[in-house]
């Protein structure tokens, strides 16, 4: 029996981002055959068709075919219990996926080599970096017509500002593609094409030096001839590989491979879990100090909140991330933010469609706790020695809407479901000073998280809204304490808004950039911020 500290030291937590299309889906779905935790390819999600992704349990999914929310993925392999957190890829993503990255001590990087880095990318990459977490390469799809391995590996290190250190490196590309160079063994891991489509089968790993005539045969003679100089040219390249700065996520190890064609999956999962962090610490902000994930007490965040997964229940699960010690279902723990002391009564593991209930998890893992209505995002739990984890920051909206019930008589409802899903964080709700709650401000990252709110208001509470379209794009918190600043003394442009959220806070909201320079420059007192805190 592994003991409470081997359970936790062989734990992998990671994220895997990317613009959608570049291959997070199938990658994922690789990842999952190799350890033998599906059978089938295509289970993991199924785009406009009748397969449907495991976590979809909205109708709204269902019907448009994309995953909404995120769910967790585990799976053992080679001595390690992987859990990959599953995040949205469609475009409207929303603020779960941002809230996701809060929970993984890793993050894959999806990029599809024939388009390099894309929009979607540099935003999830920027909140990869609040934590500091390392960050792994995967260029993808090297079956296709690709752009330069070095241009590409350029584009990375200017647009995202990280270094980048190739594992591999490819031998061609689309029709030439012929296989990877591995640089730590030396070797030429050979793609015979065979392995298209879905299969299982491994690819051939071919011992040969660079050089020998052999090579000429297996991958062509122009290959080989580009590859000794691109070798050549990496070798003599400064960069040399450094654990200390990829852990510190300020070097990208880099994979090149296609995961449509399992070409390249297997060598980099082996890679990145020799490579990848055990459970990462998070401060406690009690004491300042860090919690060390070995402490025996079980402790832990809530990073996520998931309404009536099942429709015929009212519960919401609140997801937590384990940061230390270990989960035993049926546990008592105290609630920090409520000031009580619970029974951690179910908790679920979230594979697949199958939401077998867990009996113990460890640091790293994710539970789903039933939750009746009294946690909120960020919340810790804790035994022993009491321990409260920081805030989640409050990532900013980019859409606003201005929602307002249509039946005047409904108007409890609408305020109690307006209230519930903003404290479930599914949406931002402002109010403006002197409006009363029967019409708020919403704010989203994604516009489909207003679909999720119109959708579940009338579900779940039977309300129907009217939304109508705001013009703001920039929103600033104002950081000034309440006496120091009076804001209606401010001096702002005429169709900026100041609002307040839903614990006081104040913001303004700007139709665009030149507006927030403006009033920065017009209020010398004026403190902003990119960023609020849940709670
Ligand atoms: P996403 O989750 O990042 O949005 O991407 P997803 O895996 O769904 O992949 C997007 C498309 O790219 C899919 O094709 C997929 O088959 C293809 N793809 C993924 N990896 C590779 C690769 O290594 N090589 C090649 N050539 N294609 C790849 P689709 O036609 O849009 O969807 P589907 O109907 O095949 O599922």
């Amino acid at each position: 029996m592994p003991t409470l500290a081997e359970h936790i030291a062989s734990r992998r937590t990671f994220a895997i981002i990317s613009h959608p299309d570049a291959g997070k889906t199938t990658l994922t779905e690789k990842l999952l055959l190799y350890s033998g935790s599906i059978q089938t390819a295509g289970s993991v999600k199924g785009k406009a068709s009748s397969k449907h992704a495991v976590s979809d349990w909205m109708d709204i999914e269902k019907e448009r075919g994309i995953s909404v929310t995120s769910s967790v993925l585990q799976f053992e392999h080679d001595g390690c219990c992987v859990n990959i957190l599953d995040t949205p890829g469609h475009q409207d993503f929303s603020e779960d996926t941002y809230r996701t990255l809060m929970a993984a001590d890793a993050a894959v990087m999806v990029i599809d080599a024939a388009k390099g880095v894309e929009a979607q990318t540099k935003k999830l990459f920027k909140v990869c970096t609040l934590r500091h977490i390392p960050i792994f390469t995967f260029v993808n799809k090297m079956d296709r017509e690709s752009r330069d391995p070095f241009e590409l590996m350029e584009e990375i290190e200017t647009v995202l500002g990280i270094g980048t250190y190739p594992m591999n490196w490819p031998i061609g590309n689309g029709r030439t593609f012929r296989g990877v160079f591995d640089r730590q063994t030396r070797n030429v891991i050979a793609f015979d094409g065979e392995g298209r489509g879905n299969s299982t089968k491994k690819v051939a790993e071919i011992e040969a030096e660079l050089g020998d005539a052999a090579l000429d045969e297996l991958i062509g003679s122009d290959n080989h001839q580009n590859l000794m100089d691109d070798i050549e040219l990496l070798d003599g390249a400064a960069d040399e590989f450094d654990l200390d700065a990829v852990r510190a996520g300020k070097l990208s190890p880099v994979f090149f491979g296609s995961a449509l064609t399992n070409f390249g999956v297997e060598p980099f999962l082996k890679e990145f879990l020799r490579l990848a962090p055990a459970p990462l610490p998070y401060t406690d902000t009690i004491s300042g100090d860090l919690v060390d994930p070995q402490r025996k007490e079980f402790a832990g965040f809530v990073f996520k909140i998931q309404a009536n997964m099942d429709k015929n229940h009212r519960d919401r699960i609140a997801f937590v991330r384990i940061c230390s010690g270990k989960f035993e279902r049926g546990m008592e723990a105290f609630h920090v933010q409520g000031g009580k002391k619970l029974k951690l009564a179910t908790g679920t593991s979230l594979m697949a469609d199958d939401r077998a209930t867990v009996d113990e998890a460890y640091a790293g893992d994710i539970v789903g706790l039933f939750d009746p209505g009294i946690f909120s995002i960020g919340d810790t739990v804790c035994k022993g020695e009491h321990v409260q984890f920081p805030p989640i920051p409050t990532f900013s909206p980019e859409h606003f809407a201005r929602i307002t019930q249509v039946n005047t008589l409904k108007r409890k409802q609408f305020v109690k479901g307006m209230h519930e899903l903003a404290q479930e964080g599914a949406v931002q709700i402002f109010r403006e000073p002197g409006f009363g709650m029967e019409s708020v401000i919403c704010g989203v990252v994604g516009v489909l998280q207003l679909d999720v709110l119109e959708t579940r208001l009338k579900n779940e509470y039977g309300v129907e809204v009217r939304r109508q379209g705001m013009p703001y794009t920039d929103i600033r918190w104002i950081a000034n304490d309440l006496n120091e600043l009076d804001t209606s003394r401010l001096n702002i442009t005429r169709d900026t808004k100041l609002v307040e959220d839903m614990r006081g806070g104040r913001l303004l909201l700007f139709t665009n950039s030149w507006n927030v320079n403006w009033a920065i420059d017009h209020n010398p007192d004026l403190k902003l911020s990119e960023v609020g805190n849940v709670n």
